[in-house]
């Protein structure tokens, strides 16, 4: 199998964990390096987050600390939803690597310049460090294949009404990213709120009982006790959703639309506006993500779960 070469960038945060978690364990991917960037929360915590996570996953790959703030906006961090290490929940090993010492944009621009083939990227945060690369380097554009992103939504938002976290974080660098013309799978709300992992799949993924499988399931225990209060019926994993957008697209319906990115106004800044009936006269940018296979998506994390090991009984 032709592995799809991948940069997974992400702001840990619990969805971009079990993201990573997913990313990892999946034959058809090739993680060929790791970026950072301040979302969930500061740069400095995402940053250690990402190296704890990659120590318990035996993710060992290049990893670089992305900007510490967004290219225009002042910061935003979510310590409401991630606690405030951005991962509370259970213990994790400490880093057992060095970050390689080169910004993420370095750290990006080196890994499309090497590879035998163009990359995708895997943005599960604000997309700070993706137009950042944009900008600094646009002769590497014809060196990315896609971009999978967790971010936006067409119907509504969840930080404001109008603007989903990530895009709202930083939504310079999203109109960037998605007038780039480089081909873009959306995973918005519009499906990541209907990737609910249930209690009953937390236990599926403890009851798997690998060490990874175990935090896990106490990250979506955490996770859950921000969604519970708001009336969810699971953890809506946000993040892995653009994992498997590349693994297992058959679960989902994907929509081509033409997405434009708000940054301006009180109410609407970092809204994702689709062009549902072609008024712009625009070719669409985006593949949107409109609806998943639910119980598909939560045998997908159980089995990567499986994939850390199976403890017998
Ligand atoms: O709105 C959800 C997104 O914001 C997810 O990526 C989550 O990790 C936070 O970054
Ligand atoms: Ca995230």
């Amino acid at each position: 199998m032709n592995r799809i070469p991948i940069i997974l960038d992400g702001d840990p945060g619990h969805d971009d964990a079990i993201a990573w978690v997913l990313a990892n364990a999946s034959p058809a991917l090739e993680i060929k390096a790791v970026t950072t960037c301040c979302g969930n929360q500061t740069i400095e915590k995402t940053t250690y987050n990402a190296q704890r996570i990659c120590t318990l996953i035996d993710l060992h790959v290049p990893t670089a600390k992305g900007r510490r703030r967004p290219l225009v906006s002042e910061p935003i961090i979510a310590p409401t939803v991630h606690g405030e290490s951005g991962l509370d929940g259970p213990a994790l090993p400490e880093p057992d690597f060095e970050l390689v010492p080169m910004t993420a944009v370095e750290l990006m621009a080196k890994v499309l310049r090497e590879s035998e083939e163009p990359v995708t990227l895997v943005p599960t945060g604000p997309l700070t460090n993706v137009a950042a690369l944009l900008i600094a380097h646009p002769e590497l554009k014809a060196n990315i294949r896609q971009i999978s992103l967790m971010g936006g939504g067409v119907q509504y938002g969840n930080w404001t009404p109008a603007a989903e976290f990530n895009i709202l974080v930083d939504p310079e660098a999203a109109k960037i990213v998605f007038e780039s013309g480089i081909p873009i799978i959306m995973a918005g709300l519009d499906v990541t709120e209907k990737a609910l992992i249930k209690p009953y799949d937390f236990e599926r993924i403890r009851a798997v009982g690998n060490p990874v499988a175990k935090v896990v399931a106490e990250w979506l225990d955490f996770f859950y006790q921000f969604h519970i209060k708001m009336g969810y019926e699971g953890a809506p994993v946000h993040d892995a959703v653009a994992v498997a957008a590349l693994i297992h697209p058959e679960i989902m319906d994907m929509k081509e639309l033409y997405v434009e990115v708000e940054t301006e106004g009180d109410f609407c800044k970092g809204a994702t506006i689709a062009d549902f009936r072609g008024s712009k006269g625009k070719a669409p940018n985006a593949k949107v993500i409109m609806g998943i296979d639910r119980d598909a998506f939560a045998d997908l994390l159980v089995e990567a779960a499986k994939a850390y090991g199976e403890v017998t009984k």
